[in-house]
């Protein structure tokens, strides 16, 4: 009989059910080398005992710290808003459980390099979930990119648009509270492109940017009071990578039309590849080295069993979905945990996410370009 491992989800609301959901098909479709345990639930907030029913958890709780104190939980994964990521990652890190947060990683810098020391010192397994690199198209992009394939990287352009916002009638939600969120669209949508493109081209060296609360006020659905809100819903910044790239990006949360529109492109010397999230079976490559005859953007299906993940789920051409890269982030923390290996990404990706981050609010503020903070040192 495989060994067990038991997790504790904090968190009941949209990620909550999407990570349940992951762990439920986890073992459907992949071998991650142990039984995973859905012990407990954990939520504050409207019927918790029947959202861990319906999700198949073996029980449920208000209280995080009772997730923290059960010896039986080997593992934790934290899905509230980000401010209370570095309270329940520190306790559990410190309580010797393994941990996969939610991205933004924290809601400040120094709150992410508390989490990255707290899981390293006590030795844990860490994971941020930043989910769209474990989509197949976006592996493979950086498939080719290590393969060579688009030689030296010159430009990245990332744009992450979503209109969930536009409408004033939309009430105050914990996401335009700066004190609950950290920061607005750039750190909720932001983060997954600033991770993308460290991942994809490097580390960034500087920023320069902006950003605009363009809904200023909304009601609270709990009261009726008309709240302000301290969250950007519009942002926008240039980089420098610390190999000579230049990069372009943008948030919006009130970009009509766009319903989850994240989008990059990769420019290299001989070629370039293009992602766009709502065809997310979908990579787009142009090859400069291809004969002139066919040269042009060609649209590879990333359904081919040779294609990352792929092999574990149907046959070509038989698509999956945006929910299928939160079992593929599962597989590859529990699998580290069987196997004592490093999974990815980590806390420490997480942390150097929140640094850019930080680095767009001083340019933004400052009006000028401000260098990525060092946390090497
Ligand atoms: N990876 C992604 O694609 C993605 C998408 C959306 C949200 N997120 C991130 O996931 C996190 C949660 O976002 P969401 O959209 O699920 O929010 P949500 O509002 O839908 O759910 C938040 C949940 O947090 C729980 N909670 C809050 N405070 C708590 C406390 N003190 N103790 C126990 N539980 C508590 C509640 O159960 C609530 O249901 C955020 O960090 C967000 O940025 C990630």
């Amino acid at each position: 009989m495989k060994p067990r491992l038991s997790i504790g989800l904090i968190g009941h609301g949209f990620m909550g059910r999407a990570h349940s959901h992951a762990l439920h098909d986890l073992e459907f479709f992949f071998d991650p080398g142990v039984a995973v345990v859905r012990k407990t639930l954990c939520g504050i907030g409207d019927d918790v005992a029947g959202t861990a029913a319906r999700y198949g958890w073996q029980g449920w709780t208000n209280s995080w710290e009772e997730v923290i104190a059960d010896p039986e939980i080997d593992a934790v994964s934290i899905c509230t808003p980000g401010d209370a990521h570095r309270e329940i990652a520190v306790a559990a890190a410190q309580a010797g459980k393994h941990v996969l947060c939610e991205k933004p990683l924290a809601n400040s810098l120094a709150e992410a390099l508390d989490m990255y020391e707290a899981a390293r010192s006590a030795a844990v397994k860490h994971v941020v979930n930043f989910n769209y690199r474990k989509l197949p198209a976006v592996a493979l992009a950086r498939r080719f990119l290590q393969q060579g394939r688009l030689g030296e990287v010159r430009f990245f352009r990332a744009t992450y648009f979503q209109d969930w916002a536009l409408s004033p009638d939309v009430p105050f939600l914990w996401r335009f509270d700066k004190a609950k969120a950290g920061a607005g669209s750039m750190a909720d949508n932001g983060s997954h492109i600033i991770d993308l493109a460290r991942w994809l081209v490097g580390e960034f060296a500087e920023v320069a940017g902006t950003a605009e609360i363009t809904v200023k006020e909304r009601r609270s659905v709990e009261d009726g009071a008309i709240r302000p809100v301290t969250t950007d819903d519009t942002a926008a910044f240039l980089a420098r990578f610390e190999n000579g790239a230049i990069g372009l990006f943008a948030t919006n949360r009130t970009s009509a039309g766009h319903k989850n529109a994240l989008v990059f492109e990769v420019t290299g010397a001989r070629g370039a590849l293009v992602f766009d999230l709502e065809r997310l079976n979908e990579l787009q490559v142009y090859f400069y080295d291809e004969a002139p005859e066919r040269q042009g953007f060609r649209t590879i299906m990333v359904t081919d069993p040779s294609h990352p993940y792929i092999s574990r789920w149907w046959p070509p051409g038989h698509v999956i979905g945006w929910e299928h890269g939160f079992v593929h982030q599962y597989y590859e923390f529990v699998k580290a945990i069987a196997e004592d290996a490093t999974p990815s990404p980590t806390f420490y990706d997480g942390m150097k996410a929140q640094a850019v981050l930080e680095a767009i609010e001083t340019a933004w503020r400052g009006k000028r370009w401000a260098p990525v903070p060092d946390t090497e040192a």
